[in-house]
């Protein structure tokens, strides 16, 4: 009773450190998490925190990796609605799935990976573990390494990478490299200094590539250039840990987006690759994904599966499954399906247009810089080639909100915004 009054009349904390004695047991003041430090906030979140405090009318947040309709409202695809709705009606129940999640799902996320008629698929090769998003598909990938894989702890990722890669790496007790990828003074692809780099990375190291619409650059290898990377894998023995987070999404074509992952199948290597179905399916958060491990034989397969399972056990025991059966259901039924494919062409073009009303805007406005690398590069982000100063004037005088390495989500621009960003870069970078 007495706890309730001075409860509500002053503050918990007061009364538990001046009215409660510690009676010798354990004081407030000596608290047991005195020792932890108050970290910095997320890069990305801290920005759409800035944004929203912004009274500015016409204020733009560029910073959110997610895709947005031309009203800049967030987007729940046709197909899922359909498929959420069939998944209802037949009342299925909400037992636990296996430890590896749900059979037709992973099932359908390989062959949408490699193909449905890939030897990896048809031949039992691929060992698929429904997880936790792109994410979590990456962490039991980094955990399965740390503790199986013998030739190396080194894992090399792309200059610059998603900045998640490194902790999940790191998490996992790898040793994180880094190779060259972005080159800024073309704003493009370093073929020739990520070529030179694979070319010295010790025999067996692991090396992480974005199988498209690189984050946060934007910028992809060409096919030919694909071939290339595969041809030098192989012969220097490095092992491909492909991320693909953003099949369908880059190019609007699923196989052409695969292409990369394809190609070192083709050329008879055995990958290693993360799925998600956050951008894609735009059920981002369903945490929908998958882990694959690309075996030399079944036996091999088995014995890998029973250890991928015994990792996730203690982690999260096994998979959320409503999100992975909307995926199954839209990957494994036709009239779903091919709605599916036309819903991510609609969300990959509407971006691609978005891109080139960018760069015409700019040319509008009577910037004589080159922008043809906002039309070059790919997927939902844009590497503007804006330096921190510019940036900071961006979001000062313009309220226009991104990260500070220059990064733009370009889903979040809109018939509505695209010409005033235009306006407001011209005017940062005269
Ligand atoms: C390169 C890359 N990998 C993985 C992910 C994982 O995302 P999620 O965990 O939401 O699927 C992302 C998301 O932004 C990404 O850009």
């Amino acid at each position: 009773m007495a706890v309730q009054v001075l409860r509500s009349s002053c503050s918990f904390s007061r009364l538990l450190s001046k009215n409660v004695p510690s009676a010798g047991t354990v004081s407030r003041n000596a608290a047991w998490w005195s020792n932890v430090e108050m970290g910095p906030p997320d890069a990305i979140l801290g920005v759409t925190e800035a944004y929203k405090r912004d009274p500015n009318p016409n204020k733009v947040n560029l910073g959110v990796g997610a895709y947005r309709d031309d009203n800049g409202k967030p987007y729940v695809l046709s197909c899922v609605l359909k498929a959420e709705q069939e998944i209802m009606a037949s009342k299925l129940d909400k037992e636990y799935a296996g430890i590896a999640g749900i059979p037709e799902f992973t099932k359908a996320a390989a062959e949408l990976a490699f193909g449905a008629d890939s030897p990896v698929t048809t031949g039992g090769l691929n060992v698929t573990s429904q997880c936790i998003s792109g994410t979590g598909s990456l962490r039991v990938g980094a955990a399965f390494f740390s503790k199986w894989y013998a030739k190396s702890k080194d894992f090399w990722v792309p200059t610059p990478t998603w900045g998640n890669h490194t902790p999940i790496f790191k998490h996992s007790g790898l040793e994180v490299k880094q190779y060259r990828y972005y080159d800024p003074k073309t704003c493009g692809f370093d073929f020739k200094g990520a070529m030179e780099d694979f070319s010295k990375i010790p025999a067996g190291s692991v090396v992480v590539l974005h199988a498209c619409a690189h984050n946060p650059t934007g910028v992809d290898p060409k096919p030919e250039q694909w071939k290339e990377i595969s041809q030098l894998f192989k012969k220097q023995g490095l092992y491909p840990f492909f991320d693909m987070a953003y099949q369908g999404f880059a190019s609007g074509d699923i196989d052409r987006d695969a292409f990369a992952v394809r190609q070192f199948v083709k050329d008879g290597q055995q990958v290693v690759l993360a799925q998600s179905f956050a951008k894609n399916m735009g059920l981002y958060g369903e945490r929908v994904g998958a882990f694959t491990v690309v075996c030399d034989s079944k036996e091999e397969a088995d014995r890998v599966m029973s250890q991928i399972k015994i990792l996730i056990r203690p982690m999260y025991s096994n998979p959320p499954i409503h999100g992975a059966r909307i995926a199954a259901r839209i990957l494994t039924t036709p009239a779903l399906r091919s709605e599916w494919l036309k819903e991510v062409k609609g969300m990959a073009d509407r971006i691609i247009s978005m891109r080139k009303q960018l760069r015409e805007g700019l040319q509008k406005e009577g910037s004589t810089r080159n922008w043809q690398h906002i039309t070059d590069q790919i997927g939902m982000f844009c590497f503007t080639g804006l330096n921190p100063t510019q940036v900071e004037r961006l979001t000062k005088e313009f309220s226009v909100y991104l990260t500070k390495d220059g990064r733009i989500s370009v889903a979040g621009l809109s018939s509505k915004n695209v010409g005033y960003l235009a306006k407001a870069m011209h005017e940062v970078t005269k």
